[in-house]
């Protein structure tokens, strides 16, 4: 131990009690229901606890010692939630001078951060003693880390600030964490362009993040979509940028509808969340896309676009006109502007300035960025990507600050020394990032994008792949940083993605953010819940994958369920799983009619230890799963006990229930073994739409999943027809646009018309 922190130490604990530093038993890594220490998340490193000595007991009448005023006041905040009494604070250096000895009547939870004040190679160290609790910590963040560690010990009400169930008794047994985070920088970033997040909920992610030991927050400010930071040298980004409707810069998109759509923060709003989240360990990095994913600027100040003749291809996202052009001296005047004051609001070191998916066609036909590519000697327009980076970085450099980007911008000049590289297709570019010595922050689209879809009958995006907790849980970025193809290349990979992988981050892009309400909530838990202890560095405690995972899905369900509830967290829960298999024939079954429907079995297994999952008997039409985010009002009345036994086996739907608000989405039997035969009648389609004949046949195919691509998008006055044989008899007409699972490209605003007898059509009036 070293000697100077033993020192601070024993004069610290003099003035208390002695402690104790040895523990019996040491962690198994196993759950156990009755052990607070095997129920933590993220995973500490080094856990010893005792569950035979006398148990440290919270008493209303417990005091917090700290040398930092917003820890203490932090701390007891969450503990009076527990005990409803206001908890007194005492500041470290009075509490010393006084000497007080503690009665277990009279409990103490001390905070000290000191230099070499945690274990050597910790962050932090948390030593609960029968009448003490002590938090020692070389710093600000470790100590917050404790806190939230002694949080996760006590019970889940801590977390909830409209607790008024106070419970007499509440003991945490004598235990010792000693800990430290594997990552320097444990993210997530929140796209509030394509969703306006108003400041209420970014407070609330902040505060989730912080519970879950995350300490970066990446912000993206900007996008195609809207610009939600306020710049007060160019005043247009807000009162134009940052609103999308009918008579906007920026036309309506992804379900924002016939309305003025939008929002941005003020430059206080900035400067309090920074503070908010900085008080809780976090820092946020911002970041202003450039040059692509610029339509929200481009909108406001059209100057700063290339200048050629009008052009009216359009691309998927419906700009023909979103990126910066790179040969105007303007433009960086611009650009130096808004880095000025975002440097003035962000206090981190670092600012994103985006670079991904640029789309370089105007480059192709600007005359102003041509003439640059041949003055520079440049062969290809991705030269000029590099080049503006390039610029930037230099401006960034003038107001202290390093560039970080998405791993497009890699190869820019100059920049390795002063960048940090954003890799979101791990893969190819984990291990080109670290061969080249960048460092880089792994936020692999195919682990932790989660907007994704957690299962294939929810909503959500699925071109990385669908993102079940599983797979997040998985993510091990440092081998795929490191992978190579051969051995030998792999092991000298190893060594550069120990070196620049600083880190780790999950992200929400919001395209699909308009539902259901508590889309943030459910898309980020549980799998934030596995990113966090990836980026802890105990997602691999247990060398067996299986019983590894099977001990954080434990400690999550089994706990840490229970603490995001009280959080105020709509979580994801998980579905049951519902299997049916026919009952054997009787001769009952067999006498009662010739064209009897056979008796089936339906048998559901909950999808963890102690679940609760109800059911619903429904018409069997009724949608299975929540994919297109609209509100499940089924009513889920009877309690699952017992295998079912039925006939209508395609009327069933189950769903687990955390609490009577809290549910999964609802599932049918997943093996329904009876194809309901559907009439398929012929049809023919009529369209002015553009597109090609293998798209248009896909509509005649009746499958659920296929959809029509048609090119571009549709303007007023176009249309669809089907044109059937013979008028068909049917109770309902469902209109499905775009993809259910992704249904931005789909229609916001449409009628349909219907011809009972080839005349006179009959216009319906249900939206879109
Ligand atoms: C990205 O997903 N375009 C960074
Ligand atoms: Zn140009």
């Amino acid at each position: 131990m070293n000697i100077r922190r033993f020192l601070t130490i024993i004069a610290f604990a003099a003035a208390l009690a002695a402690p104790r530093f040895v523990y019996a038993q040491t962690n198994e890594n196993k759950f156990d229901g009755n052990n607070p220490y095997t129920q933590l998340i993220p995973q500490p490193k080094d856990v010893y606890y005792d569950l035979n000595s006398p148990c440290f007991v919270l008493k209303k009448d417990v005091r917090v010692v700290s040398n930092d005023p917003f820890l203490s006041d932090y701390l007891a905040g969450h503990i009076k939630n527990l005990t409803g009494e206001k908890v007194e604070i005492i500041r470290w250096e009075k509490w010393k001078s006084a000497k007080k000895t503690i009665k277990r009547e009279h409990p103490v939870i001390s905070i000290l951060i000191a230099d070499n004040a945690a274990p050597e190679g910790r962050e932090y160290s948390l030593e609960v003693q029968e009448n003490a609790i002590f938090i020692f910590s070389n710093g600000y963040e470790g100590a917050m880390s404790g806190i939230q560690t002694l949080l996760q010990l006590l019970p889940p009400q801590t977390y909830n600030f409209n607790n008024r169930d106070f419970s007499n008794l509440i003991i945490i047994p004598q235990g010792r964490i000693e800990d430290s985070p594997s990552f320097r920088y444990r993210g997530f970033e929140l796209d509030v362009s394509r969703t306006w997040r108003p400041a209420e909920d970014v407070y609330k992610v902040l505060d989730w993040m912080a519970y879950h030991k995350l300490n970066k927050f990446h912000w993206h400010l900007t996008d195609d979509q809207g610009w939600r930071v306020e710049i007060k040298s160019l005043p247009l980004l807000t009162e134009k940028g940052a609103w999308r409707g009918p008579d906007e810069v920026i036309p309506s998109s992804f379900g924002s509808g016939n309305k003025r759509y939008g929002g941005y923060y003020t430059q206080q709003q900035i400067k309090d969340i920074v503070k908010y989240a900085a008080d809780r360990g976090i820092e946020i990095i911002p970041e202003i896309e450039t040059p692509g994913h610029s339509a929200a600027i481009a909108g406001s100040y059209p100057e700063i676009l290339c200048e050629f003749p009008e052009d009216t291809s359009i691309n998927e996202t419906g700009f023909s006109r979103e990126i910066w052009c790179v040969a105007k001296e303007s433009n960086y005047e611009i650009i130096e502007k808004i880095i000025k004051e975002m440097a003035e609001m962000f206090p981190s070191g670092i600012i994103n300035m985006g670079g991904d998916e640029v789309n370089r066609f105007n480059w192709e036909k600007c005359p102003d960025c041509q003439a640059l590519m041949k003055k520079m000697g440049m062969t290809n327009s991705e030269q000029l990507h590099f080049y503006f980076v390039s610029r930037v970085n230099q401006i960034a450099k003038k107001y202290g600050k390093k560039i970080a980007g998405w791993e497009e911008i890699m190869y820019a000049d100059d920049i390795k020394d002063n960048s940090l590289i954003y890799v979101w297709h791990s893969k190819k570019w984990g291990p080109m990032a670290v061969q080249n010595g960048f460092d880089c922050v792994m936020q692999a689209a195919e682990y932790v994008y989660l907007d994704m879809q957690q299962s294939p009958i929810e909503r959500g995006h699925n071109w990385a792949r669908v993102i079940p907790l599983e797979i997040t849980y998985s993510y091990d970025p440092i081998k795929l940083a490191s992978a190579g193809k051969d051995a030998g290349k792999a092991a000298s990979n190893l060594e550069l993605a120990r070196k620049h992988v600083v880190g780790v981050q999950a992200g929400l892009w919001e395209e699909l953010g308009n539902r259901p309400e508590n889309f943030v909530e459910y898309q980020m838990f549980p799998r934030l819940c596995a990113l966090a202890e990836t980026g802890w560095g105990t997602s691999r405690t247990i060398a067996d994958s299986a019983a590894n995972y099977k001990y954080f899905y434990d400690r999550l369900t089994q706990a840490h369920f229970a603490r995001l509830e009280n959080m105020g967290i709509r979580f994801r829960v998980p579905y049951p799983e519902v299997k049916a298999e026919p009952v054997a024939f009787t001769k009952t079954d067999v006498l009662i009619s010739e064209s009897y429907m056979r008796p089936y079995k339906i048998t559901v297994t909950p999808p963890y230890e102690g679940a609760v999952v109800k059911y619903a008997i429904v018409s069997p039409q009724t949608e299975i799963g929540n994919i297109r985010g609209q509100k499940d009002t089924t009513n889920y009345k009877y309690v699952y006990t017992e295998p079912i036994i039925t006939r209508d086996i395609a009327n069933y739907r189950f769903a687990t229930f955390v609490s009577d608000t809290l549910h999964s989405v609802g599932v049918a039997v997943s093996n329904m073994p009876l194809q309901t035969v559907r009439m398929v009648p012929h049809f023919e389609i009529e369209t002015n739409m553009r597109a090609s004949e293998k798209n248009l046949s896909i509509l005649k195919e009746y499958k659920e999943k296929a959809y029509c691509r048609f090119e571009g998008r549709a303007k007023a006055g176009d249309y669809i027809t089907f044109v059937f044989d013979e008028p068909i008899k049917c109770s309902v007409i469902d209109i499905v646009t775009g993809r259910a699972n992704v249904d931005f490209y789909g229609l916001t605003e449409g009628y349909a018309e219907y011809s009972e007898d080839g005349g006179a059509e009959k216009r319906l009036t249900a939206a879109a």
